[in-house]
């Protein structure tokens, strides 16, 4: 007799609390009864006006049939050559997403804490449980601010890892610089996630050289527009760079992913005079929403913005919003079932959001 499969899944996965992805945009514009070609979809942080124009004739003719390099040589040296740091520092993962989860693996061992400055991005929440850590949430004040002293009295020798996204997402807020060190003079590896950089325009990948216990991430899918292909990557100590290697899957760094990035890198200037657009564009977005009654729009400095509804009216402007085939972002967490985040779009697309909006709340 055959065992029922749970039994051999291991414990801690069988009923694991899972990621609450997004929905594609055929399965949004079905569910809206809208054609697809007028939704508009500000629920994933995208990049609205999608990759550089160069990145199509990079994949026509990218070698597909042949494995991608292991050490990810020319992905690692357009990055050193972007960046300006070593790539003895980079490694480049299917999306930063494939790093956090690699981190993790690296990092956990049974009865380890990872820490979180909640709420967050879910993925960090979700790549701990499936590594098997506890998970401390220190919650963030009533400005969505690290606390700080909560987060040092919550540190213990079970800590191995904290992760701080900087832009929050959610929530749109940097971490201070006095902060990130206060943390890494703690001991556990902090992970900056920098996902939203090119929007925020700071960093804290200039401390890599002064401690081995950061990680800074980075991903090509908001700025340039690659989300769909799945490439990020994270600056690092050396000898960090190589553990990580030692665990990664090969070839986890596509053909396809490689080229996009070599093409897009070489574009580098167009993309984020882009950037610059959606800056303002996020920047108009903000006013217009301030002006809205009963909606307080989070400060923010990435492409997305967090909107606070007055008491229990989230649900209904969400689906009111949906209903018109204009999709954001909502959340199961208690701490923003009054709030959605919309992702910037074009102008088009975010005047058909306000317009929407203004009728709704
Ligand atoms: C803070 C943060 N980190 C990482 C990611 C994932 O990026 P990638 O597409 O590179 O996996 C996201 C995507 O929304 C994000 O918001």
């Amino acid at each position: 007799m055959t065992k029922p499969i749970h039994d051999l899944v291991r414990p801690h996965l069988v009923d694991i609390k899972t990621y609450d992805p997004i929905d594609p945009p055929d399965v949004l514009a079905k569910r809206a009864g809208v054609p697809e070609e007028k939704i508009v979809k500000l629920n994933g942080n995208e990049n609205p006006y999608g990759g550089s124009p160069k990145v199509a004739e990079a994949l026509a003719n990218a070698p597909i049939h042949v494995y991608p390099d292991p050490l990810q040589r020319n992905v690692r040296a357009a990055l050193a050559a972007h960046t300006g740091f070593d790539q003895s520092n980079i490694i480049a993962g299917a999306g930063s997403d494939e790093l956090i989860d690699l981190l993790l693996r690296l990092f956990i061992s049974p009865g380890d804490t990872v820490l979180d400055c909640d709420p967050t991005f879910g993925m960090y929440g979700f790549c701990a449980r499936v590594a098997g850590a506890d998970i401390k949430l220190v919650p963030r004040d009533d400005a969505f601010e690290i606390d700080m002293p909560a987060v040092k009295e919550a540190i213990d020798e079970h800590t191995k890892i904290m992760f701080v996204s900087s832009p929050n997402n959610p929530t749109g807020n940097l971490i201070s610089e006095a902060d990130v060190r206060e943390l890494l003079e703690t001991g556990p590896v902090v992970v900056v996630d920098e996902a939203y950089h090119e929007f925020a325009r700071e960093t804290m990948a200039g401390l890599v050289a002064e401690y081995e216990n950061l990680v800074v991430l980075r991903t090509l899918s908001k700025w340039a527009g690659l989300a769909g292909l799945r490439i990020g990557y994270g600056f690092m100590g050396a000898r960090l760079v190589d553990h990580v290697i030692d665990i990664k899957p090969p070839y986890n760094v596509s053909v396809a992913a490689e080229a996009a990035l070599l093409a897009s890198l070489a574009d580098s200037d167009v993309l984020l005079a882009q950037v610059d657009r959606l800056i303002d564009d996020q920047k108009r977005l903000f006013a217009e929403l301030e002006k809205l009654p009963g909606l307080k729009p989070w400060p923010s400095r990435a492409n997305f913005i967090l909107c606070q509804v007055e008491d229990g009216r989230a649900g209904k402007v969400y689906e009111g919003l949906a209903r018109r085939g204009i999709f954001v972002r909502k959340f199961g967490h208690e701490r923003l079932k009054d709030c959605f985040r919309v992702s910037i779009g074009t102008p088009e697309q975010n005047d058909a959001f306000l317009t929407a909006l203004a009728e709704l709340v």
